[in-house]
């Protein structure tokens, strides 16, 4: 039984070598799993995103609480059992041997992990480092571009607080100017949006945010003719893919943006405090490092990777959290979750007093999506869920979307959807 259970985790966690401590699925129930994930791998995603029995078996993997519907997904994105269980025995290996492995294995470790983290997110190695989030991937770009008085930088009324933040604060320190921009919540088409970043754009501009997936609504935006646009006027761009990775089917050259970062904690499953940053090759040697290195050369993407101590078993497990993924697919990932937006939405859209700020085409959505009741501020439509129908969402009170975000996950069941369409039914009807 130890050995099958260790071949098990040799198999799954590449870099463990205990056995386990604690499990919620006995190794012959895990080897079943994984042995009928394999077995559908030829199956077409539009016809497994449809089939409850392939998605119950997922289920498995994840351990919830089952104290209320969790609709949250977006914040924090669980990470899979054997993950953890991965990460647990990181964690045993390491404080085994402390200084020793600090001093001495984590080096080649974390080089691997780098390795498959870029060959999944689709570009080089030397052209990216691991962080602990999107926040301090993309405000090391904000904060490490040499701007000056004048320049101008765009934005949206719809991009995440902390990149605003960063921006906000090279305006104070640095004089530069940001243009923030309205985007539609339902655009007619791509070049809508292109059209309404280039209208902001000036002789002044040298930097453009977009966000890839809009944390507040759902909506997937069109990043590569963004890019190409921008580029035409030799203004760079930052993508912010915290939400996209993982959960969209993508590789970061085809975006062909200059700066990205994301958050692995959410839609790669690794545990909380992963993330990652990419920058093209040819732009690394002007970033300047939030906190200053002379370890390497100005064009060598490690610079960004001089953080002291790192916790380093957690960024171990990513490597694990991206073998779990690929028992899986990521485009399956992302037909099921799209296919889990249409599934509700769908059931509500035309009922008077809901309000959908989320694009209905697929395309420019995936699992994501913003329900709004028009007699009910935010605030209270996310209480009334929890209080009455023990359905978790979070209140978004955007100047551009008041509503409450849904993010279904893998494990998320129809049934528990059924129940969030009955309790938006009754709630719009006072
Ligand atoms: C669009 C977007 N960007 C950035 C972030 C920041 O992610 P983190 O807190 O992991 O840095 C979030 C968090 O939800 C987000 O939704």
């Amino acid at each position: 039984m130890e050995n099958s259970r260790r071949s098990f985790l040799q198999q799954f966690g590449a870099l463990s070598v205990s056995p386990l401590a604690f499990s919620s699925l006995s190794t012959s129930e895990w080897n079943h799993l994984l042995a009928y994930l394999g077995n559908q791998k030829q199956r077409s995603d539009q016809d497994i995103s449809r089939d409850e029995a392939y998605w119950k078996e997922v289920a498995k993997a994840y351990r919830v609480s089952d104290d209320f519907i969790n609709l949250e997904n977006g914040y924090y994105s669980l990470a899979a059992w054997p993950v953890l269980e991965a990460q647990w025995q990181h964690i045993q290996r390491v404080n085994e041997t402390p200084s020793y492995y600090m001093r001495t294995h984590q080096w080649d470790d974390r080089l691997r992990v780098r390795q498959a983290l870029a060959d999944f997110a689709g570009c080089s190695v030397d052209e990216m480092v691991i962080c602990r989030n999107t926040t301090e991937a993309l405000d090391t770009v904000i904060l490490g571009l040499d701007l000056a008085a004048g320049n101008e930088a765009i934005m949206t009324n719809q991009d995440y607080g902390s990149m605003v933040a960063a921006f906000s604060q090279r305006a104070r320190r640095d004089k530069i100017v940001n243009r923030v921009i309205s985007l539609p919540l339902h655009p007619k088409n791509d070049q809508e949006i292109v059209d309404t970043f280039e209208q902001a754009i000036t002789p002044q501009t040298k930097v453009i945010l977009v966000t890839h997936l809009i944390n507040i609504t759902g909506q997937v935006l069109p990043v590569r003719k963004i890019c190409d646009m921008a580029h035409s006027y030799g203004v760079e761009v930052i993508c912010d893919s915290a939400h996209a990775l993982g959960q969209l089917d993508f590789k970061i050259r085809d975006l062909d943006c200059d700066y990205w970062g994301t958050s692995l904690h959410k839609w790669v499953g690794a545990p909380l405090g992963n993330g990652m940053l990419f920058m093209k090759k040819d732009k690394i040697a002007k970033v300047w490092p939030l906190l200053g290195d002379d370890t390497y050369p100005d064009d060598d993407i490690r610079k960004f990777e001089h953080h002291g101590t790192l916790p380093v078993t957690g960024q171990l497990s990513i490597l694990d959290a991206l073998k779990f993924q690929d028992t899986i697919g990521v485009s399956r990932k992302q037909a099921r979750l799209r296919y889990l937006k249409q599934y509700w939405t769908q059931k509500v859209k035309d009922t008077t007093g809901i309000i959908i700020n989320t694009p209905w085409e697929e395309e420019r959505s995936s699992g994501i999506a913003n329900v709004g009741v028009a007699s009910l501020s935010p605030n209270k439509l996310a209480k009334r869920l929890m209080d009455d129908y023990n359905i978790f969402t979070v209140a978004i009170n955007n100047e551009a979307a008041q509503g409450v975000r849904v993010t279904p996950h893998l494990y998320t069941s129809l049934d528990e959807l059924d129940q969030l369409v009955v309790a938006l039914t009754e709630l719009s009807e006072g």
